[in-house]
């Protein structure tokens, strides 16, 4: 006769000493599976009378409730354990130092235009935008720049038919401004423009400009030479100087260009300013007269200043770099040193 409590210890035993969930389910299969040996036991009751099978049953129906309980309850401390490792493995501690995230940064034309615009604008003057596509007639001809004028060919036009244009310089906003008629004028505009040139170290086929406009009733060439004065020193610093050379622009009279102090030599002469001491910065010069007539407005009572000047050409000296395709290519590691 098997000894049923035996048995039964045996069982608790290996139960007890289980070391992981599939040791667990041998036992459970070894036991109480359908060949077990608890099973095996059960099944020789039949042949038995029915006194003992009684009393037989009850004891072998409380070993396998035991083992069968015992098998569950390390299962869930097995399973406890298992959740409670998986836990510590996802655990995130938030003291660890956070990835760094690349930022991005401004291209140096954005920084220079967003330079010369807080100037502007603490000045007082307001920022207006024109479009790139532009009709020849405010490209040139409202700008006394007629057919057959030779600073058409200086600007070579990319003409999309007889009358509509890739605007060559921003100057056209100035056309479109003083069109609107409205008194005192004073605002600054910046943007793309077009020429067929090709590509070297100073000349692409687009570029950007800042355009400015004064236009009221009593605006003279010491007022434009006090403002684009102001402007130099603020963007370049405080010890540069200025000088106006004249110049010829068909859009005022009398003209000039605006040449700053050498910054990297203070005006004696060096390779940056090719022993000049000055670096030309801007296109200047009182509204002409027959611009006035051309944008519909009155000559006698208007007086007035334009300025114009190159975006990427004040990066280059600002920043002193040697070749305008930098500027266009975008390389990261070229961009990331401005900010
Ligand atoms: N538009 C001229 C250019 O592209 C620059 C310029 C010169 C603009 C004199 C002006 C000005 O408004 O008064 O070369």
């Amino acid at each position: 006769m098997i000894n049923i409590e035996e048995l039964k210890e045996k069982a608790i035993t290996k139960i007890k000493e289980a070391t992981s969930l599939k040791e667990l389910d041998d036992i459970k299969v070894n036991y109480l599976g359908k060949k077990g040996e608890i099973t095996a036991i059960m099944q020789t009751f039949r042949d038995m009378a029915e006194e003992d099978r009684k009393k037989l049953g009850k004891i072998i129906n409380d070993a396998k409730v035991s083992i069968d309980e015992l098998i569950r309850e390390r299962q869930k401390s097995f399973n406890a354990a298992i959740l409670n490792e998986k836990l510590k493995m996802e655990s995130i501690d938030v003291t660890l130092p956070s990835k760094k995230v690349g930022i991005g940064h401004l291209h140096p034309c954005t920084i220079v235009f967003n330079d010369v615009k807080d100037i502007f604008e603490k000045m007082g003057y307001t920022v207006v935008t024109g479009p790139e596509i532009e009709y020849d007639e405010y490209n040139f001809e409202k700008l006394n720049i007629e057919k057959g004028h030779p600073a058409r060919d200086e600007q070579d036009t990319f003409y999309i038919n007889d009358k509509v244009l890739l605007r060559t310089q921003t100057s056209p906003v100035q056309a479109r401004v003083m069109e609107k008629g409205k008194l005192p004028i004073c605002i600054i505009s910046a943007g793309r423009v077009f020429r067929s040139d090709s590509v070297d170290a100073t000349h692409s086929p687009t570029f950007h400009q800042i355009e400015g406009l004064v236009v009221s009733d009593n605006i003279s060439f010491a007022d434009l030479k006090g403002t684009l004065t102001t402007f130099a020193k603020s963007f370049f610093g405080e010890d540069i100087k200025t000088r106006f050379r004249p110049h010829h622009f068909p859009f005022t009279e009398p003209s000039a260009e605006m040449d700053v102090s050498c910054f990297k030599c203070g005006g004696k002469g060096c390779r940056f300013c090719k022993g000049e001491g000055w670096i030309e910065i801007l296109g200047c010069g009182m509204v002409n007269p027959r611009v006035y007539e051309l944008c519909g407005l009155d000559k006698d009572k208007c007086q007035g200043f334009a300025f114009g000047m190159g975006i990427e050409r004040l990066a280059l000296l600002k920043y002193e770099i040697d070749d305008m395709r930098l500027l266009y290519e975008n390389d990261v590691r070229f961009l990331s040193q401005f900010d």
